[in-house]
């Protein structure tokens, strides 16, 4: 008999039907008579209830099906009588395809920490929190593809292993296949990297911007979605060493374009994750953190306030609170000062533009002022930066020198600069990091627990 989905299943047609299912057992109960268990596959949030009668089955055989083991149930569904859920299937046959031993099984039991459940990476996406968690993130992914398709972007694969350090986002993960315990020396004593792999050091990339943008100068408007990578050491509940990006890279688009868009992305992202994970949002506003629906509708209903780094000091200059970091013009912002312009003084999205120049990379834009460059970071209430981006400097003269005042060896950038020296024009794209995107959606609050396997210093284990 072919297999019905459990999210299928609680629909009144098939009601007086044979039906099949498949899934894990969370919890059995009941009594001599009945025995009752909740039955889960994954499809949905929802558990489907099994009826076994004891006159059918005998205790012996019953016996492996504890919390955990894997089912397959013939049987009929019917309305049900009790409460908590609409139907339920009255089991005819019932196949055991795996025990789970509860002496060893870690999650039989319920209301495990998420600490302890980042142990059991291997095995948290059987919880309803983390399956919550992950079908929201499915969801998030395919709005993001189809947002920007919808909208005549294409996508772009941008390469994992790069040979530049140009962004100078953070520390890169060198990928080198020469043998750590004997290294090949130049005369001079040095590595020789001319014998390594690519014949030179490559590292994993910290974003595809660079190469994005030479799509956006040829096909105009493109986006790339794919995993980054930062060896910084910074073990905080928003950072990871791998991290999934989403960015998109548009010709003819100056900086309030740029901000339009990342605005109607973020929203659509949000409206979409509402209308489509519907019982996953109300389980999680429910189970940890009640003000999240309305946190959710309330991005969705206001414009995200617009002002520059200058005016965004001024205001945290003039709060009278003692941040942990003290602020002054030319600081980058600490998230405790993005949450203060957010949570507290705004009290919706901020979108931050034109600031100092020295904090910022170096394809910004540069100002008339020669002190500001041309960024948006985009702030978000609980998660501080959501989206950092800019419009580009597109002027060949001014980013050469940008790239040379800073030290960046030119041999590197000669392929970016030709987007420059051949048919430039103004162009602008930003970052949204997704698993920032996901902690705001789900409401969760380290980012460990909105990415399946999360790296981060010391951790690598699953
Ligand atoms: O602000 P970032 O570093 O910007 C860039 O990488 C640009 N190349 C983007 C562009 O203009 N195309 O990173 C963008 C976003 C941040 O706003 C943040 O949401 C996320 O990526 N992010 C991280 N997320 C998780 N862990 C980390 N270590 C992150 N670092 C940045
Ligand atoms: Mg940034």
């Amino acid at each position: 008999m072919k297999r019905t989905k459990i999210v299928d299943i609680f629909s009144p047609e098939l009601v007086g039907e044979q039906v099949c299912v498949k899934g894990w057992v969370r919890t059995r109960r009941g009594n001599k008579h009945v025995q009752f268990v909740a039955l889960n596959d994954g499809s949905t949030i929802n558990n489907l209830q099994i009826v076994i009668d004891l006159e059918k089955f005998s205790e012996e055989e019953l016996k492996p099906i504890t919390t955990g083991s894997s089912l397959h149930v013939e049987g009929t569904l019917v309305a049900s009588q009790g409460k908590g859920q609409t139907v339920e299937v009255q089991a005819e046959s019932i196949e055991i395809y795996g025990t789970a031993d509860p002496d060893e099984y870690p999650l039989q039991k319920k209301g495990h920490t998420l600490e302890f459940l980042r142990e059991k990476a291997h095995l948290r996406m059987r919880t309803n929190t983390f399956g919550a968690v992950f079908r929201i993130r499915h969801h998030l992914a395919f709005a993001i593809h189809k947002f920007f398709n919808d909208k005549g972007f294409f996508s772009m694969h941008t390469p994992l292993i790069t040979a530049s350090d140009c962004e100078g986002a953070g520390d890169m993960f060198q990928v080198t296949t020469l043998n750590l315990g004997d290294l090949p020396k130049t005369e001079d004593g040095r590595t020789d990297y001319s014998k390594d792999f690519f014949g030179k050091t490559t590292s994993l990339t910290v974003s595809g911007q660079l190469e994005g943008e030479l799509g956006a100068t040829s096909l105009g408007a493109i986006y790339t979605f794919g995993p980054t990578f930062r060896a910084e050491n910074s073990n905080t509940p928003r950072h990871l060493a791998e991290f999934w990006m989403i960015e998109p890279e548009v010709a003819f688009y100056d900086i309030t374009d740029n901000m339009d868009l990342a605005e109607e992305f973020i929203k659509y992202c949000v409206q979409y994750a509402l209308d489509h994970c519907k019982d996953d949002i109300e389980f999680l506003n429910k189970m940890y953190d009640n003000t999240l629906i309305d946190r959710l509708h309330g991005v969705l209903k206001e414009d995200f306030v617009r002002l520059t780094y200058t005016e965004g000091i001024k205001i945290l200059e003039q709060s009278g609170r003692k941040f942990e970091f003290p602020v002054k013009w030319g600081v980058d912002l600490q998230s405790e000062h993005e949450r203060y312009l957010v949570e507290e003084h705004f009290k919706r999205p901020v979108i931050l533009t034109d600031y100092p120049r020295e904090i910022k990379a170096f394809y910004m834009k540069q100002n008339d002022d020669g002190k500001t460059v041309r960024a948006m970071d985009v702030l978000f209430p609980q998660i501080g930066e959501i989206i950092g981006g800019s419009e580009r400097e597109e002027n060949l003269g001014k980013l050469q020198s940008e790239i040379e005042r800073r030290g960046i060896p030119d041999k590197d950038m000669w392929w970016y600069l030709d987007t420059r020296r051949f048919g430039t024009v103004p162009h602008s794209g930003f970052g949204l990091g997704f698993e920032r995107l996901i902690l705001f959606v789900t409401g969760m609050s380290n980012i460990r627990d909105v990415i399946p396997f999360p790296r981060t210093p010391n951790n690598a284990e699953f």
